[in-house]
């Protein structure tokens, strides 16, 4: 198959973890024979500095020709505590996802047996949680309408019937592909916007009969996320909530290093870790590249309907972390840990082995 991917590291571990991530899909491709190119486009921090946008038009021209996207992370502290800056990296993120539609969010949580000791939760609780979140991402307070002066604010939490039908109508068809167990989260007692959500999915739920449909408000569902993570299968809510439940959810497997994810809509879709930039940590070699290496399985899965090429990534990183070969974030105590690099090359050769 023929396979055009546009690759945007961005800032911070961006490069050095995408570097990983592209080992691992050139070696994939060579071995089942798909003829792969890569073009490379800017964004965040490192876009500002360089054009004074941090999703420019050349970006989005190429993300919106290519097949699918790969993108690292975005953001640099020099924006963080300074409220006053008119750019910030984070709006090329946001300007990207608006740009391609990309209105449905999919956050797979999954443990590794070999790393529940790395979950702040009790091994008994998180062993066997397998979780889908999906999230709306184009819509709700990140988008509508915004005011700021020195004595008011507000964000508008908009939504259309439209936008909920076609994220619910995600939902429900991962939910009938899984465990077909659907849990919308709202926070229809309070919020108006949250009430259209539930009264739409009420709606559309017996079209979906052999789904079973809880609805749990939000506040209710941070708490039974780490209560009994094993309660979910597929998750679905809106923006805001949808960010802070999905980084909570992240925590049940022990590192944000570890989890993918895939954001799918009207044109191209992107593939990215869960994890931010890590400033700090940019440049040392340390960062741990297995969400990026997996948010690719999720790309040749979900773009090209590759399943082989993503189940031996998956494998990949599976023996990777069993037979030890980690980063500093998820290796046992006194154990050496293993660079970003080393990590990326370690998987790769696996592959080419296999
Ligand atoms: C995420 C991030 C972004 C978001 C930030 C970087 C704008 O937290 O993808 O979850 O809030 O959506
Ligand atoms: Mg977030």
């Amino acid at each position: 198959m023929k396979m055009n991917i546009a690759v945007l590291a961005g800032d911070g571990i961006g490069p050095e973890i995408m570097e990983q991530a592209i080992k691992t899909v050139k070696v994939v491709s060579e071995k089942f024979g798909h003829e792969l190119e890569c073009n490379y486009g800017i964004c965040g921090a490192n876009a500002i500095d360089k054009v004074g946008d941090p999703y420019p038009k050349e970006t989005h021209e190429l993300c919106m020709n290519s097949d699918a996207v790969l993108f690292g992370a975005v953001g640099d502290p020099k924006y963080d505590n300074n409220p006053a800056a008119k750019v910030r990296p984070e709006q090329g993120l946001l300007a990207m996802r608006k740009k391609l539609g990309l209105y449905a969010n999919i956050r797979p949580i999954q443990t590794f047996g070999c790393l529940l000791h790395k979950s702040p939760l009790r091994a008994e609780l998180v062993k066997d949680a397998d979780f889908l979140c999906i999230r709306e991402l184009t819509g709700g307070m990140y988008f509508g309408e915004k005011y700021q002066d020195n004595d008011k604010a507000f964000d508008t939490n908009y939504y259309t019937r439209p936008e909920v039908e076609r994220i619910l109508k995600i939902a429900f068809e991962y939910a009938l592909k899984r465990r077909k167990h659907l849990t919308v989260v709202d926070k229809a007692n309070v919020l108006a916007s949250s009430r259209l959500w539930r009264q739409i999915a009420q709606e559309m739920a017996p079209a979906y009969p052999e789904v079973q449909t809880d609805y749990m408000f939000v506040d209710n569902a941070a708490m039974r996320m780490i209560q009994e993570p094993t309660f979910f299968d597929v998750m679905v809510t809106e923006n805001t909530f949808g960010d802070i439940l999905t980084d909570e959810a992240s925590c049940i497997s022990g590192s944000m290093g570890l989890l993918p994810s895939a954001s799918i809509g009207l044109h191209t879709s992107v593939y990215e870790p869960i994890h931010g930039s890590w400033p700090q940590a940019a440049g040392k070699n340390i960062a741990n590249p297995l969400a990026t290496i997996l948010s690719a399985a999720m790309m040749f899965e979900y773009s090209f309907g590759l399943k082989a090429e993503g189940a031996l990534i998956r494998k990949a990183v599976d023996v990777s972390m069993e037979e030890g070969i980690r980063t500093p974030d998820i290796q046992i105590e006194g154990a050496k840990a293993y660079s970003t690099s080393e990590v990326g090359d370690w998987i790769a050769s696996y592959i080419r082995k296999a």
